[in-house]
């Protein structure tokens, strides 16, 4: 409720956008009007313009002697490939001194972090009408507020590079291929103080991934369709899609997922940075989630410290709160949400539409009867592929029951019940991950536009 102005608004400035280009794109369009694509499609790094600070956080960017493995640098679980996220569908990536020790969270991308705000517990929502609430920061739960300040962890943790100590990685630093220009960028004597070389260290990943064109590229389909450019008229289907997403009585994307002018100039990042719990189902991939009285709760714990319960269960707004995340390059993914539960972001668009609806297909069902032969109106793309009779669906089973209260109620997740119809239609859904495939960078003008497949007409 609180969101719809905000969404009414982006739609209309969808539309009028609609009608400004209407007319405006060629049908057939020659390779040779190719000139017009944005720079900085190319997905692999460059050094081009980067400042010697950033020169030097690239290659340690890069650098595997940075892990106690010797195996692992920060681009294998952020590949440049794969917008700076992971290259494969493990729902957590495995690191630590063997690289077989599993994490507890999906990686997320690393594009478009650049105007991230630090974290408060009152941000203002970008939208001008929510009222404040926690948004903001780095990771998941948004506990790091910069981005140099974000490097040490993923340095130290036990799982991920798995360094001793801050002093460690200065070891390796100054042993390794980038001692001479660390020292020329932060100074001949850097390395007698290890605080401050450690901090250079963060400073020099955070003028990177700030500086490199490839992490902020605005090269995707979408792009040229917000600026009016050749190439970026939506097909009827992904144009659809656009206003299921922004449509507060279907898709509601747009409410929290916001379109709009971001921080600092930034823009559409398809992220308003603020905390919200939608209740996304128990990952069993997960190692950690083996013990039943683990939970991972986002702002209350366990990775940040600083918002847990006072006892266990004691009541406490921040339970089950993620940050969340920007759409774009969504659909190179192929783990979703903060535990990567999910597969396919039909799946997660699935998730969206009908976890209240047909929660049995999402969450496990207890002391019910398998049924040999499902009747044939028996959903199949949830996460429980198997029809239950009698017994009780563990509705919202990863996070203990004295938190659910903390679920949004907005549109789409809006608590109507079991067997209701659901917001979205089974077309709107397709349509809308038509949508959400253009918020990929790296679009190229193609000279002959595609005819047939899904997200044509
Ligand atoms: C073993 C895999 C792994 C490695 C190696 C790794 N990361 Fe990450 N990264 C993650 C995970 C998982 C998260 C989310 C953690 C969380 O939310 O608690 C993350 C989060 C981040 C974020 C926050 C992004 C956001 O959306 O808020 C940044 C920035 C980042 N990593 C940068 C780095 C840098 C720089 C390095 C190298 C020094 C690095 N990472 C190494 C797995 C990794
Ligand atoms: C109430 C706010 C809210 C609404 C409305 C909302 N989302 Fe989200 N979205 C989130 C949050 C928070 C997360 C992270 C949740 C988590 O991992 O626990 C998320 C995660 C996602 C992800 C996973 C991204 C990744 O990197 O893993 C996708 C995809 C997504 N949303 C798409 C959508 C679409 C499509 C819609 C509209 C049908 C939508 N969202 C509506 C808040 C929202």
């Amino acid at each position: 409720m609180r969101k719809l102005i905000a969404s009414a608004l982006w739609a209309l400035a969808l539309a009028l956008t609609a009608c400004r280009s209407g007319g405006g794109s060629s049908p057939a369009l020659s390779s040779g009007s190719d000139t017009s694509a944005p720079g900085g499609s190319s997905l692999s790094p460059s050094t081009a313009t980067l400042s010697l600070v950033a020169q030097v956080g690239r290659q340690l960017f890069f650098d595997k002697t940075l892990s106690g493995s010797g195996k692992m640098s920060c681009a294998t679980c952020h590949d440049p490939g794969y917008a700076y996220g992971p290259p494969n569908s493990l729902a957590v990536q495995l690191g630590g001194p063997d690289l077989q020790s599993p994490g507890t969270r999906a990686v997320p991308s690393l594009r478009y972090k650049e105007t991230t705000p630090a974290y408060s517990d009152s941000a203002v929502n970008p939208d001008g009408v929510s009222l404040p609430s926690p948004g903001g920061g780095f990771m998941w739960d948004g506990r790091a507020d910069t981005l140099a300040v974000q490097a040490a962890v993923p340095l130290l943790n036990p799982v991920e590079m798995d360094n001793a100590s801050p002093a460690a990685v200065v070891a390796a630093v100054q042993a390794g291929p980038t001692a001479a220009p660390f020292r020329q960028a932060f100074g001949a004597n850097v390395f007698n103080d290890t605080t401050t070389a450690f901090n250079d260290i963060g400073q020099a990943l955070q003028a990177y991934q700030i500086e490199e064109p490839s992490f902020h590229p605005y090269s995707s389909k979408y792009d040229l369709y917000a600026q009016n450019k050749i190439g970026g008229t939506l097909t009827a289907a992904e144009m659809r899609g656009a206003i299921v997403f922004s449509n507060a009585h279907s898709g509601n994307c747009a409410a929290c997922h916001y379109p709009g002018a971001g921080f600092n100039g930034s823009s559409a990042l398809f992220t308003d940075f603020m905390f919200e719990a939608i209740g996304v189902p128990r990952n069993p991939e997960i190692a950690a989630n083996a013990d039943s009285t683990y939970f991972d709760m986002g702002l209350c714990g366990p990775e940040r410290t600083d918002h847990m319960p006072r006892s266990p269960g004691a009541p406490d707004v921040y339970c089950g709160l993620f940050k969340t995340p920007t759409l774009r390059n969504v659909a190179t993914r192929q783990a979703f949400f903060h535990n990567g539960v999910m597969h396919s972001l039909l799946q997660v668009v699935h998730f969206y539409n009908t976890r209240d609806t047909n929660p049995e297909i999402w969450y496990p069902t207890v002391g019910g009867r398998p049924l040999a032969t499902p009747s044939p109106n028996f959903l199949t793309y949830g996460l429980v592929t198997t029809q239950y009779t009698g017994g009780t669906v563990q509705k919202f089973n990863d996070l203990p029951s004295a938190y659910r209260g903390n679920i949004d109620t907005q549109v789409p997740l809006d608590g109507r019940p079991a067997g209701s119809t659901p917001p979205m239609t089974e077309q709107q859904v397709r349509d809308l991950v038509c949508f959400l495939g253009t918020l990929t960078d790296g679009y190229q003008l193609s000279a002959s536009r595609p005819t047939s497949g899904p997200c044509v007409n």
